[in-house]
């Protein structure tokens, strides 16, 4: 097992874009979700193993008691036994204070990601978002005097009613922190959401496709003349600062998902873990894990949809000797995404181009 995700289903509040697995819990069933959350990670965790990153996130990780933080972390790195190369915790800024951040170091973080998504007070409105801007610099002081120096932000674009100045005003801010670590992602109207329904009603206007291009495209020249590497489609960091949890990941290696809706990959197997706090806790109690179901890994598709995210894509003869065939010839209709300017190799390796991370959707349904 090379990477283990913790999954925290609760938030104080519930954003109206937000397809993610959450939800507004007490004090007892957060208590009690821990408690099946230790018992799940002790049955699943092979000790034999060395686990090299974990990440705990969401739904809101900052959103237990003190308590509950402190009891998680501590069990969890006796199970980890070795020091890990990454572990990261998610918070939301308006959590953090200087108990929050000594917890976390003290527990093991070295590795916070703050889920800013704008510092736009109209968009942070209309997000519904419990923090404002000024709390991400002071969430940001405060894990860094802590020893968190290691901290990712996360930030959308594409917010309806964002226009191109307040996109820049977000990313001006955004640079001022000088953080190792941003996610940039694209708001996506997902199905079942209030944002969903004020689209129909015609409340909201989602941002059109050929604006939300030119904002992309602002956001990776800006990071990039800021000193950040456009590593993986939504992600940037400094030199030598890439997300490991993540890549571990994006390279198909091994990982555990544990709680509520998480996911986990082990050999030729994926695990999918139950999506309901109630049902979650019911099956780790009788059972003493939470899968729901488990069903056969495409490594053909997978590796390359994984591998196609990265910016330094993937290695063809490695592919090759993995599978007997190179990718293209395995998925021939990559010949459209070639021919389009989209995938190109290069020096052995199989990639985006830059027309093609602006456009991945469409070269990943060839796949
Ligand atoms: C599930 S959240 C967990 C972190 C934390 N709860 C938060 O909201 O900051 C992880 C990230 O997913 C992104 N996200 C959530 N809903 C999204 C949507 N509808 N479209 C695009 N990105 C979304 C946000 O940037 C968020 O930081
Ligand atoms: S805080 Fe994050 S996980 Fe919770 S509802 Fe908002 S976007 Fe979703």
């Amino acid at each position: 097992m090379d990477a283990v995700y913790v999954h925290i289903p609760f938030c104080k509040s519930i954003c109206p874009y937000c397809a993610f697995a959450r939800e507004k819990a007490s004090a007892k069933t957060m208590r009690e979700y821990v408690d099946c959350l230790l018992i799940e990670a002790e049955n699943r965790l092979q000790t034999d193993k060395r686990v090299r990153t974990a990440y705990i996130g969401g739904g809101t990780p900052s959103a237990l008691p003190l308590a509950e933080i402190e009891r998680l972390l501590r069990k969890l790195k006796d199970l980890f036994v070795d020091e890990l190369e990454e572990w990261t915790f998610e918070c939301n800024p308006a959590d953090v204070d200087t108990a929050l951040a000594r917890t976390l170091r003290k527990g093991g973080v070295d590795r916070v990601s703050l889920g800013v998504q704008s510092f736009s007070e109209e968009s942070l409105a209309l997000l519904q978002r419990r923090h404002k801007g000024e709390d991400v610099e002071r969430a940001v002081s405060l894990l860094r005097e802590a020893g968190i120096e290691n901290i990712s932000v996360d930030m959308l674009f594409a917010i309806p009613g964002q226009t191109t100045n307040s996109l820049v005003a977000d990313i001006e801010h955004l640079l001022a922190l000088d953080v190792l670590h941003v996610s940039y992602y694209s708001l996506i109207i997902e199905e079942d959401t209030r944002f969903e329904r004020w689209v129909d009603e015609g409340r909201i206007i989602p941002v059109d496709g050929d604006t939300e291009a030119d904002m992309f495209e602002t956001i990776i020249r800006r990071l990039i003349a800021a000193g950040y590497e456009h590593y993986e489609i939504s992600n940037f960091a400094k030199p030598g600062h890439s997300s490991r949890h993540n890549t571990i990941i994006w390279q198909d290696e091994d990982y555990l998902g544990l709680g509520v809706s998480a996911h986990g990959k082990h050999s030729f197997r994926r695990e999918e873990n139950i999506p309901s706090v109630r049902a979650y806790i019911d099956s780790v109690r009788t059972k003493g894990h939470g899968i729901r179901r488990t069903y056969p890994y495409e490594a053909e598709e997978d590796t390359l949809l994984m591998g196609l995210r990265l910016s330094e894509g993937i290695d063809r003869e490695t592919y090759r000797r993995r599978f007997g065939k190179m990718p293209e010839e395995l998925f021939p209709k990559l010949e459209k995404a070639f021919e389009a300017g989209l995938l190109e190799k290069r020096k052995g390796r199989l990639r985006l181009t830059e027309k093609g991370v602006m456009l991945a959707n469409e070269v990943f349904i060839l796949i």
